[in-house]
């Protein structure tokens, strides 16, 4: 009977991730983009939301004491159920407007493979509670094969790598099913950090972690520049000796070896994947390659070190950082891919 009125409703797919969350709309494709923070206030002691998304992540570093900017799945977990549950109802009604009987929409949530089936439980209530009629859930590097057009549904073995704020997920896939999985913790928040303590060590300067990740994406390589050098950029900060305000330069082949340890840490996981997948499968990965998704494959050179580092061909998905959010949404719209939605 309520399928009558289902030409109302907007059927969602979110890629809830450790940075950013994506929403893919049923027939539209990406409506909203923002990142996952929340910024909460205390007033005399009760909590509230003051900002979530895009708003929010401007206030990161900068906020009054009384306000907090949360990332809820900072690592990959969900380290605060409560904010991220008001994060996922924020970002649904802002899709969706006020929910209503005869416009609940179906929502497929991609959530991390390694997270907790109390995590999962959390992310389905969350979804429920903002108005969904029906809740899905689908692994993330699955997503990511999907949304790169990697052949899951076929007996061919490939491997995603999936290198997000807070992890980096490998996958090697086969038959609609992950053959082998793991999950790393280092990922586009590690390479900020890794950044942020180079700085400090090696020119006694305070930088925040915004100011880590513009330089990370504008100047960060996974491998030095031909010179050495490269490009040298000012970076401003706080003197962590007279603790006045300061600028220094460095220069990207200083940058590569800041980001050398993170990096390392990522191919390390790709390595042990490679390591245990089943020869038949791992034959196919020498044939299809690894493919890249997530912010953290926009990094410079990556793909050629990756390449270097394992000998296998190396790609970057068409757009990493929505790729996740694309996978989602064709699992929700295409019936062949109606198995790999997971329902508990
Ligand atoms: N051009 C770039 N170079 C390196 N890292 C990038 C670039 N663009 C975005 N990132 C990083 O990618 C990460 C976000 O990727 P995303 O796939 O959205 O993560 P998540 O799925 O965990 O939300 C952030 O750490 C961000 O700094
Ligand atoms: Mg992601």
């Amino acid at each position: 009977m309520l399928k009558l009125f289902r030409f109302a409703s907007q059927d969602m797919a979110i890629d809830l991730g450790t940075a950013n969350t994506v929403v893919y709309v049923r027939g539209q494709g990406i409506v909203l983009n923002e990142p996952s923070v929340v910024a909460i206030e205390t007033i005399n002691g009760v909590k509230r939301v003051k900002a979530v998304g895009d708003e929010a992540k401007l206030m990161m570093g900068k906020t009054p004491d009384s306000i907090e900017a949360i990332r809820p799945l900072r690592d990959g977990v969900i380290a605060d159920i409560d904010v991220a549950e008001e994060m996922i109802k924020y970002f649904i009604r802002k899709v969706n407007g006020k929910p209503s009987i005869f416009s609940a929409p179906e929502i497929v949530i991609c959530v991390p493979s390694g997270s907790t089936s109390v995590e999962r439980r959390a992310i389905r209530d969350a979804a429920s509670n903002a108005g969904a009629s029906a809740v899905y859930l689908i692994e993330e590097p699955m997503a990511a094969a999907i949304g790169a057009d990697m052949p899951v549904t076929e007996p061919i073995g490939s491997m995603v790598v999936d290198i997000g704020g807070g992890t980096t997920e490998v996958a090697v896939l086969s038959l609609r099913g992950l053959a082998y999985t793991t999950s790393v913790r280092t990922g586009g928040d590690k390479m900020d950090e890794a950044i942020v303590s180079y700085v400090r060590r090696h020119h006694n300067l305070l930088i925040g972690e915004a100011t880590a990740e513009r330089i990370k994406k504008d100047f960060g390589t996974a491998r030095a520049p031909a010179d050495g050098i490269g490009h040298t950029i000012h970076i401003k900060g706080r003197d962590l000796v007279n603790g006045v305000p300061k600028e220094i330069s460095i220069n990207q082949g200083q940058i590569a070896e800041a980001l050398s340890e993170p990096i390392g840490t990522i191919v390390e996981g790709v390595r042990i994947a490679l390591e245990n997948t089943a020869p038949e499968l791992a034959a196919d990965i020498v044939d299809q390659g690894i493919v890249l998704t997530g912010g953290g494959a926009l990094m410079q050179g990556l793909d050629e070190h990756l390449r270097d580092e394992t000998g296998l061909p190396v790609t970057v998905a068409e757009d990493p950082l929505t790729c996740v959010a694309i996978g989602t949404g064709r699992a929700m719209e295409d019936p062949v891919f109606r198995g790999v939605l997971l329902t508990a």
